[in-house]
This record gives structure tokens, sequence and C-alpha cells, in this order.
């Protein structure tokens, strides 16, 4: 389980995060939502320890990240993070083999070895194992990093905003392959959605975020409903159902 507890964050005189408190990964998916600015990317910042909070603890299974070996945080807990900032001149194989950096240190076992083509067979990157990251599609590179995610072979995977510049299908792939991650592979995944559709179809758990702080935190029924969506969003949402699922709509 991963425990924040009284977390504030801040940036000059943003909070980034307002004293929250926490727990994730009590289900197989959880889904992160809240408008731009709300604190999602801190959130995941603070838990991989890529920024230091300015007060509250942070707990992966009981172990404070602040006092975990980095080499211990990068086997427990993997972060995709929303800009990947990663060199272009890199091969697809390249970038998953990095995945395993914290098992390998650079030198890969058999095992080592097994991981990267079971996340590049897993994610269809066989026949462009060897393209280089610029050579590919925004799609193809999106899966090419959820591969590198998934070779780093950690219980929890961190995803922020993974559906960025896909088209409909692939986010659809990306989804249903993140309900496998969690169904197939025991993985718990948090992932930081857009569409609050997405996020009834695929997830457990909708936690929402605005202005640093938790605004509402829930199953996708007790989610997905008029009055909690217009106080999230404030605006009228309607909620329907359809083949038995609830779907919002939102537009004016
Ligand atoms: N490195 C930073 N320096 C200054 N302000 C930041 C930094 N990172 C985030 N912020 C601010 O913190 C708030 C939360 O940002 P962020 O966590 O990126 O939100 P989200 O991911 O929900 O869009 C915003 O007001 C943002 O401008
Ligand atoms: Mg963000």
């Amino acid at each position: 389980m991963i425990a924040l507890d009284h977390v504030t964050k801040r940036y000059g005189n943003t909070a980034a995060l307002d004293d929250v408190s926490l727990t994730l990964g009590d289900v197989g998916v959880t889904a992160l939502l809240g408008p731009n600015g709300a604190g999602k990317s801190t959130l995941f910042s603070v838990v991989g320890r890529l920024v230091q909070a300015d007060a509250g603890t942070v707990t992966i299974d009981g172990r404070d990240v602040a006092e975990t070996p980095s080499s211990d945080l990068a086997r427990t807990l993997a972060v995709l993070r929303q800009d990947n900032h990663i060199a272009a001149r890199l091969t697809v194989h390249d970038l998953v083999e990095f995945g395993r950096f914290p098992h390998s240190k650079g030198r890969l076992t058999v095992e080592d070895r097994d991981h990267i083509e079971r996340a590049l067979d897993y994610l269809d990157l066989e026949p462009l194992r060897d393209r280089f990251l610029d050579e590919l599609s925004g799609g193809q590179r999106q899966r090419a990093f959820v591969a590198m995610i998934l070779a780093q072979d950690t219980r929890y995977v961190l995803l922020d905003e993974p559906l960025n510049n896909l088209d409909l299908r692939h986010m659809t792939e990306i989804m249903r392959l993140i309900r496998q991650l969690a169904d197939e592979w025991g993985k718990t995944v948090i992932v930081v959605l857009h569409d609050i559709n997405f996020a009834a179809r695929y997830a457990d758990r909708i936690v929402a975020l605005r202005d640093g702080r938790v605004v509402a935190d829930a199953d996708v029924s007790g989610f997905m409903r008029p009055d909690v969506l217009a106080d999230i969003y404030d605006s009228p949402v309607e909620v329907h159902q359809i083949d038995g699922k609830p779907v919002a709509l939102y537009y004016e």
C-alpha cells in the first residue's frame, strides 16, 4: 500500500499538494482525475521521491520512502512521467533494457533478458525493437515507454497521462493493457486520466484532486453520480447507463 500522511508540497505560494492524506493500492487500478494544476503529477513525484515534500510522510508497504535506498525504491515502484525527456537516439530495445537497470545494474542476466523480451512481445514491439524512438509514431513511442515500465517489473506502476497523443484505438489498447497488468500480472496500477468515462470503464476506484486536495474518492458507482460530478467539475453532469455501465455527459 502507498500511504500519504498529511503531505504538503509548495511551490512559492502555491500548495501543489495541500495536506493530503490518502492510501493507494488497495485495488488493481486506481484512476487519478483532476483539472490541470490539481497536483496529480506532483503527487507522483513525491511518491517516487523525485521531489521532496515540505511536510508529511509517504510510506510504501510501511517503509518511509525518504529512508528507502533508491535501488530498493526502483524495484518497488515504476513511474511513467508525463514528459519524458529521454534521448530520442535510443532504440526501443535500449529503452526497454533501461527499465531493467534497477535489477541488472547494467549486467543483464538471463532473467533480465526474459523480462525485456516479454515486455517487447506484450506490447507488439518486436518488429520495432531496433527502431530509434524518434522514428516512431506518438502511439508507438508511448507503447515503448510502457514496455520499459513493464520490464522494470515492480509491484506498483504509476502512469501519468499515458493516453496523451494517442488516437482512440491506441487509448483503448493501453487501457486494456492496464487492466491486464492488474488482473493477470498482479500489479497495482495508479493512472492519471483526463476522461471520466475511461476511468469509469477501466478503473476500480477513482480519486479526484483539485487545488492540491482530494475532493472525491470512491469506487466507480459511487463516483459516477450527477451530484458528485457536479461538485467536482462545478457544472452539471448527466450520468446515463449504457449496457449497464455509467457514462457521463458533460458538454453544455
Ligand atoms: N517544478 C515546479 N515549479 C513550480 N511550480 C510547479 C512545479 N511543478 C508543479 N508546479 C505547480 O504546482 C501545481 C500542481 O502542478 P501539477 O502537479 O503538475 O498538476 P497536474 O499534474 O494535476 O496538472 C501547479 O500550480 C503547478 O504550476
Ligand atoms: Mg500533470
